[in-house]
Parts: C-alpha cells; structure tokens; sequence
C-alpha cells in the first residue's frame, strides 16, 4: 500500500511540475512571464527558481571569474554582480552578437562578438589564467553552436566548478516542442564524450528548472 501511494504521489509530483512548467513558460495570462521579469530594473531571462540557485553555487564555489555567453540585457550579468558584491568577490565577462544597452558595474566586462569566433575565444582564455572559473552558456540555442561553445569553453572551467547549460528545457523538455535539437540535445552529446562532467540534479532542488540536466559539475580528477 505505501509503495502504491508513493508511486501514484510521484507521478502525480511529476505532472503538477510539468503542467506548471509549461503553463510558466507559455500560456493563458502568465504566457512569457520569464521574458517579463527584471532584476533592479533590468530584463533577465530566468526563472526565479535558477536565479536562487545560482546564488547557492556562487556561495559555495566563489569562482574568480564567471563567463556568459549571451548577455541580452544584462540582467542576469548584473544580478550575478550584486551576488559577487555580497560575497566581496569575483567578476563577470559576457558576449553578445548584440550590443543592447546594458547596465553598468564595475564587476561585468561586456564583450560584443560571437562566442565562438576565434578572436573573443582567445580573449576569454586570456582573462581566465589563474583563476577560478565557472561559465554559463545562454546565446544561441540551436544544438551546433551549443556543442560548439561546450568544446571551447568546457576547457576553461576548473575543477569544482560549474558549466552551466541554459535552456535545456526547450524542445519538448517540456516547452517548444517544435524547436529543433536544441540545448538538452548538445549536452547528451557532449557528456558522451566528456565524463569529466557530472550533471549535478541537486540543483534541480525545486522542481522546475530552464536548465534540467544543465547543471553539469566538472570533477577535481
Ligand atoms: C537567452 S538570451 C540571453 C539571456 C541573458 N543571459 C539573461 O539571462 O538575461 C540570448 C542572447 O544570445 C545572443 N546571441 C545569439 N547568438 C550569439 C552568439 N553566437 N554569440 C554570443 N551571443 C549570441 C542573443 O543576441 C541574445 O541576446
């Protein structure tokens, strides 16, 4: 009886999570409330539930320096900058194709250019010497310039540190079902190739995440 209830509680679990996912990211009155939420003022492309686990992991892992490729706004450069200036510690560079207005802080260097050309690559490798670094990659979300951005950037992150894939969620995992191989897809193939990376579900802790098995742990080995 009790391993019943438990099995029908699971699955039960299983589908508010996924109704509520799909009813946040895009329907009825709350359609694009993610494309709608600021910090200080400024449009981030988040869910409240990753912005707070960020915040656990840069409490925990205190890297030097933090990559971002996709800095649309700004917003989630500058919230990860005020988390740093809490913790008295750290800086931000991010990449964008395009230059939007963007807040400034003296923890955030912007850098305009595609993540994966080979000039701003070099850059970024050169700002990450001796540091400890952890990169979150939110630019363009086909598979191709995903896994073209985990195979240069997975090489500067540092033991204990996190890679962190955003948007995993679309096509179909659950949202944008008609997307096309996309974040989620990129990480599958990367990890067959890359065990040096663990994807961490802890950080799933609640529930719904944009990043469901994007949370990936790069092991001290
Ligand atoms: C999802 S938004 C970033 C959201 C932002 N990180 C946030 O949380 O508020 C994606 C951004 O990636 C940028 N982008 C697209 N292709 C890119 C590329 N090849 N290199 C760098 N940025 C790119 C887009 O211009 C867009 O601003």
């Amino acid at each position: 009886m009790y391993r019943l209830r438990r099995f029908l509680f699971t699955r039960v679990s299983d589908f508010a999570t996924w109704l509520f996912h799909r009813v946040f990211y895009a329907y009825g009155d709350y359609k694009g409330t993610w494309m709608n939420t600021t910090w200080m003022g400024t449009r981030i492309y988040k869910s409240p539930f990753d912005m707070w686990v960020y915040q656990e992991i840069l409490f925990e892992k205190r890297p030097d320096l933090v990559i971002e490729t996709g800095t649309a706004f700004g917003g989630s450069a500058l919230y990860l900058a005020h988390l740093m200036d809490i913790l008295n510690h750290g800086e931000i560079v991010t990449i964008d194709v395009v230059a939007n207005p963007v807040p400034v802080h003296p923890r955030i260097t912007y850098i305009n250019g595609s993540s994966t050309d080979q000039a701003i690559v070099d850059l970024v490798k050169g700002r990450c010497e001796n540091k400890s670094v952890m990169v979150i990659l939110d630019s363009e979300h086909t598979m191709r310039h995903v896994l073209d951005e985990l195979t240069v950037y997975s090489q500067v992150v540092t033991p204990n540190q996190y890679l962190i894939v955003e948007d995993t969620n679309i096509n179909g995992h659950p949202v944008h079902k008609r997307f096309g191989p996309g974040p989620w897809e990129a990480v599958q193939g990367f990890r067959a190739e890359h065990s040096q990376f663990q994807i961490d579900k802890s950080r799933e802790k609640f529930l719904m995440s944009f990043n469901p098995g994007g949370f990936l742990l790069k092991s001290t080995e």
